[in-house]
């Protein structure tokens, strides 16, 4: 097994290891202060793992429940999080007990948001079972839901006291959505890693999943640590994401997913960079590359002006300069400070 500590504002431990979902509950016991505990997950996840979590609480003295809601990014609404809040009211929670996200990051930024503000904040525990939450969404202390004008748009930051993290789950993931998750490990690798990069270029992810989760997450609570409230550094975790949103907005955040959206992200802003001079030629080839063997998509239709509105109108603007995180070379990445009446010649090469 795995450790990782995160020092943060509350620190916490990551716990990374094939099968540790079967021994969920001593782990848990470490941690929790109080007897109950809610297993929130959802409609795909609980049939396949919450069995294992309720019967490993129970081995361990916990009296828990299980609430489960329907999967999907739809459901990643405020009328979600109340029926989560009344079930944790219901089952009797007190300020001592705790919550389990079992699920993906729709589930871990609920269940988390839900956590967060119930009798003002109680305890919860992560077990991610998708790729993108184990290596992204259950670290940093994000949790959110949608709101009908945007997503993630209500929150709060709020860190789990343990992450429990089982790879074998992965074994019941769809295909695309490991690609998904993969998306986010490749730009960890183009960020901070050149070393991650190149062993997604030349092997199978699944016969190093256990490195490949922890130097993700490393590189992440690394980041966070340094920036926990997104001011800094932790803006170059959003690499790919500017652009990324924007299409994954465009096409109404159905058909193309997260990841996806993220890859052409990180090709369109690569590509830029190196007609403006600001990067050798070629990275853009070797990230299209390394996308294409997890059967991402590299480009898009959309056109410019559509992408640019959909983009540069979004929250993460601040006065009149915009921060594009950019690569010196894989591995190394930087902020770009550019004031938006350039995005323009930026896009087109011509800077
Ligand atoms: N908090 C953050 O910092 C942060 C960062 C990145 C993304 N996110 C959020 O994460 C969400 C996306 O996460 P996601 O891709 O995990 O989506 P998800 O939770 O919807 O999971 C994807 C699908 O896989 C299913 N599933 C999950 N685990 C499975 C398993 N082991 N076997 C079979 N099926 C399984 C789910 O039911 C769902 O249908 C978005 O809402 C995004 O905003 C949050
Ligand atoms: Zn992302």
């Amino acid at each position: 097994m795995i450790t990782i500590t995160v020092n943060s504002e509350t620190g916490y431990n990551i716990l990374i290891g094939k099968g540790l979902l079967f021994s969920c509950g001593n782990s848990i016991r470490e941690v929790a202060r109080g007897q109950k505990v809610l297993v929130i997950s959802d409609t795909n996840v609980a049939p396949l793992y919450a069995q294992a979590v309720v019967d490993s609480l129970a081995e361990n003295g916990f009296e828990s429940d299980l609430f489960t809601f329907p999967a999907g990014e739809t459901n990643k609404t405020l009328e979600t999080v109340g029926h989560m809040l009344d079930a944790m009211s219901e089952f009797g929670l007190s300020r001592s007990d705790l919550v389990v996200a079992l699920g993906g990051g729709v589930c871990g930024d609920l269940a988390g948001f839900a956590s967060a503000i119930y009798l003002r904040g109680i305890d919860f525990v992560s077990i991610p079972t998708t790729l993108l939450a184990q290596i992204d969404s259950s670290v940093g202390g994000k949790t959110a839901c949608d709101l009908e004008s945007g997503k993630n748009l209500a929150g709060a930051f709020h860190n789990p006291q343990l992450i429990i993290i089982d790879p074998d789950c992965l074994s019941t993931l769809s295909e695309r959505y490991f690609n998904d998750g993969i998306a986010e490990a490749i730009k960890y690798g183009c960020i901070k890693s050149k070393t991650l990069f190149n062993r997604l270029l030349t092997e199978n992810p699944v016969d190093f999943i256990e490195d490949l989760i922890e130097e993700c997450i490393t590189i992440k609570k690394n980041v966070v640590e340094n920036d926990f409230r997104e001011n800094g550094e932790r803006m170059l975790l959003n690499f790919g994401h500017t652009i990324g949103h924007a299409i994954e907005k465009y096409y109404n955040f159905s058909e193309i997913s997260h990841g996806e959206a993220v890859g052409i992200g990180m090709v369109v802003i690569t590509a830029a960079a190196e007609q403006n001079g600001l990067l050798e030629i070629g990275i853009s080839d070797k990230i299209t590359a390394c996308l294409k063997l997890y059967s991402l998509p590299t480009h898009t239709t959309i056109p410019f002006e559509t992408l640019a509105d959909l983009a540069f109108a979004d929250k993460k603007r601040r006065g009149s300069y915009l921060n594009l995180v950019l690569l010196h070379d894989i591995g190394e990445s930087y902020i770009y400070k550019i004031n938006t009446s350039k995005l323009e010649s930026f896009f087109n090469g011509g800077l």
